[in-house]
């Protein structure tokens, strides 16, 4: 596998000190788009599973949300922020606008968060509708309708041409595909190179579809996040008796990745104004697993919160093991990044060089105000 070498090493240096900044200044000046719509899984989720009767893609409770201000779980699968908390502190926002289904119950409030962003995230979804239970998790589909319900009502307060401009200055966030490839990989454990082909095809049609439906509903600016390598996060390493990354996640990992590009260059090929930067999940945590002691890490394999094995035979509940130097750990449950990963995930694709996001970063994506 083609993993990506010592990116950050060879960053100029004050690019690369910023990583190691302890404060954080962005969050205080005014946000450089007017909104932001975010869409995706649990690497996106700000708490709309919390609102779901099913109870397997939930992290509304202890030790979640330890780092979290008044080290309250919401329903982020992380310790504190996750990374779309950070792409938002950038932009200028606070954090990830508030999950759809808190407000969905308060019209009137809706409607304001219309306005500034809403999250439609949820653990556990994926690119297909047959990714992730029903009644636990809200498709990538339905995540669209919702979006398409929040433009109905703000049709009531404001005109369609204000709408037209609102959602096409607005950054459009997905962050998916790591499920699917999950789901995927648990039904099919050694795909011939035909299978694999033909199971990305599928994922990157479909996520063409949801492309152009978000298009034709107003979006222009998309930040893209690919999918990190899934086979070194501390499940899969649990899962295989040499305790290394499982290599067959990896490589559909990439090869999803690849096919994301291309289709990123077709789509806004064709459809007029479209605009976009893929942000890569996946060269941020290679340069940690690669460089760990250079970016401030220590633990790499092992998740801070879980049971078992790399604490990645099961999920981060109230009895699990926790660790207490959070900040040396890539990992904070079995499949998800700390806070402390989701920072520097932040940062460089923010503003970092094109190995971490790409063809323009999502800094020069959002200050581009055509
Ligand atoms: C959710 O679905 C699971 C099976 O996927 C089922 O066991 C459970 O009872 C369902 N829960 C609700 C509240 O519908
Ligand atoms: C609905 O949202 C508005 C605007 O934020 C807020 O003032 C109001 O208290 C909310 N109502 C309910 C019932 O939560
Ligand atoms: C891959 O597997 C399929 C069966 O799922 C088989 O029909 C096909 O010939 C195989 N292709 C190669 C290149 O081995
Ligand atoms: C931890 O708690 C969960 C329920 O939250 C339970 O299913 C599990 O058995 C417990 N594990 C241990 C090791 O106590």
């Amino acid at each position: 596998m083609a993993a990506p070498l010592h990116f950050l090493l060879l960053l100029p240096l004050p690019f690369f000190s910023l990583f190691l900044a302890p404060a954080f200044s962005s969050g205080q000046k005014e946000p450089k788009v007017p909104a932001l719509y975010v869409f995706g899984d649990s690497t996106a989720d700000v708490g709309n599973n919390n609102y779901l009767p099913g109870n397997n893609a939930k992290a509304n409770f202890p030790h979640n949300g330890i780092d979290f201000p008044f080290s309250r779980p919401t329903g982020r699968f992380s310790n504190g922020y996750n990374g779309i908390d950070f792409l938002a502190r950038h932009v200028g926002f606070k954090r990830s606008p508030p999950p759809f289904l808190s407000l969905a119950s308060n019209m009137s409030h809706d409607i304001m968060r219309g306005v500034k962003g809403t999250n439609f995230a949820s653990g556990g979804s994926g690119i297909l509708d047959s990714t992730g239970s029903t009644n636990s998790t809200i498709s990538m589909t339905k995540q669209i309708q919702y979006f398409s319900t929040v433009r109905s009502q703000l049709t009531r307060r404001l005109a369609i041409e204000q709408i037209d401009e609102l959602f096409s200055k607005s950054l459009f966030i997905i962050s998916s595909g790591g499920n699917d490839i999950f789901a995927y990989f648990s039904q099919n454990r050694f795909p011939n190179v035909t299978e694999r082909q033909n199971f990305i095809s599928s994922l990157i049609t479909k996520y063409g579809d949801h492309l152009k439906e978000l298009y034709a509903l107003g979006g222009r600016k998309f930040g893209i996040v690919n999918v990190p390598p899934l086979g070194c996060c501390p499940y899969p390493r649990s899962l295989n008796p040499t305790g290394g990354c499982l290599e067959m996640l990896n490589e559909l990992t990439q090869e999803f990745n690849g096919a994301l590009k291309v289709l990123m260059n077709d789509v806004s090929s064709t459809l007029a104004g479209m605009k976009y930067s893929i942000g890569s999940s996946n060269a941020v945590v290679m340069n940690i697993v690669n460089n760990p002691g250079t970016l401030g890490f220590q633990e790499t394999k092992t998740a801070c919160c879980g049971f078992g094995k790399f604490n990645g035979e099961s999920g981060c509940t109230p009895n699990a093991t926790v660790c207490s130097d959070r900040r040396r750990y890539l990992f904070w449950d079995l499949l998800h990044p700390t806070h402390a990963t989701a920072k520097i995930f932040g940062l460089a694709v923010y503003s970092g060089p094109e190995q971490f996001a790409s063809p323009i970063n999502f800094k020069k994506l959002v200050e581009d105000y055509n």
